[in-house]
């Protein structure tokens, strides 16, 4: 069906984090970041929301379409760290942008979440009164980062992004996988919870045992066990999804997949025998961001010309839930 990338945006705070700054808050290296994950550097808000990035992001987005907000009928954001329960962080940025013809919605799926956004514009824009939507990712990791976990506070950066897509223009969507595995949930936990409430029995504990027992606000992750997920679910997805539509993986022009850590890409890659030459990377510069990084490299791979009409490009998201999503565009 018909869908165009009409115009991107993304927003990195500007405060740079180095690997050597981590080293003065965690027993950590440069050599072991760098080796293990790929990342150098990332950005960490210095106070802007989650929202606020957005709405940078959506501006950026909405000016390269050269769209007004009253052209968008529909805002879906992505985010595992919205800054408010209510509002929803898409009515915040409707309100914002003035958007409004615009429906909003949320949703939390985690890293996937882009690709699971974007699957859903697709679906939406099937319906003859949707035109154009906005597809958001927002997330403020640092607001649930463990800085005393070494294991998992290396990892992660702030950023948001945003696409607007449409069904004119030449562009498709050639096929998508989504899905989930919520055996694998407690392999990435972060709780809400409320010690306050003045209704808690004191064995509370006892009586309702927690699903993921012993978790706190704070992200955790078994980042071993994810890793393999991520490998298995990356380049089995890809592969689903080419044999699908009758094409190979030689006819790719180039893959944009989650960024989680530059082995996982390295493995994918070798598995799939695709060049790494033709997979986004931008982990280096801005370390995990959940679901934004991957609409950060759309952005980054439009603006540069990495993509362009005509390309066949594969994306592919996987993360907590567990969750793992992919996509096959003609751009
Ligand atoms: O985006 C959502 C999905 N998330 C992912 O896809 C993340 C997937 N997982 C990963 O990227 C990798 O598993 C990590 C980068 C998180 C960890 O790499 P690993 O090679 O799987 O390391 P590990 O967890 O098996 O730990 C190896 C060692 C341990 O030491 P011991 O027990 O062998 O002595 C860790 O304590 O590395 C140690 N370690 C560190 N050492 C220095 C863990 N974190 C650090 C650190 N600095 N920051």
């Amino acid at each position: 069906m018909n869908y165009t990338i009409l115009g991107t945006g993304s927003y990195l705070p500007e405060r740079v984090v180095t690997n050597a700054d981590m080293e003065k808050l965690v027993d950590t290296s440069d050599e072991w970041i760098r080796t293990r994950t790929g990342i150098k550097t990332r950005h960490y808000s210095t106070g802007e929301t989650g929202w606020y990035m957005a709405l940078q992001a959506c501006q950026r987005a909405l000016e390269a379409a050269q769209m007004s907000p009253k052209d968008i009928d529909a805002i879906f954001v992505s985010s595992a760290t919205p800054d408010y329960m209510v509002p929803s962080t898409s009515c915040i940025l409707q309100g914002e942008l003035g958007a409004e013809n615009a429906f909003a919605i949320d949703i939390n799926v985690a890293c996937a979440g882009y690709i699971y956004v974007m699957d859903m514009a697709a679906r939406y824009l099937a319906s003859p009164n949707i035109n154009h939507v906005l597809v958001v990712s927002t997330e403020q990791l640092t607001a649930r980062t463990n800085f005393n976990d070494r294991n998992t506070c290396v990892l992660f950066g702030d950023a948001a992004s945003a696409t607007v897509v449409g069904k004119e223009g030449s562009g498709e969507i050639l096929t998508s996988i989504l899905g989930a595995d919520g055996t694998g949930g407690h392999l990435l936990v972060s709780k809400n919870f409320d010690p306050e409430n003045p209704f808690l029995e004191a064995d509370w504990q006892e009586r309702w045992p927690d699903r993921f027992e012993g978790h706190i606000q704070k992200l955790y992750m078994n980042g071993a066990e994810v890793y393999r997920f991520a490998v298995r679910k990356m380049s089995g997805m890809i592969k689903d999804m080419v044999a699908e539509v009758g094409l190979t993986i030689e006819d790719i022009d180039y893959m944009i997949p989650h960024q989680a850590n530059t082995r996982i890409l390295e493995a994918a890659a070798k598995r799939l025998k695709f060049p790494m030459e033709k997979m986004y990377t931008g982990i280096e510069k801005m370390g995990n961001t959940s679901s934004a990084g991957l609409g950060v490299g759309i952005d980054e791979c439009v603006r540069t010309g990495t993509i362009k009409s005509g390309d066949l490009v594969a994306m592919s998201g996987f993360g907590g839930g567990l969750t793992y999503g992919a996509l096959l565009l003609r751009i």
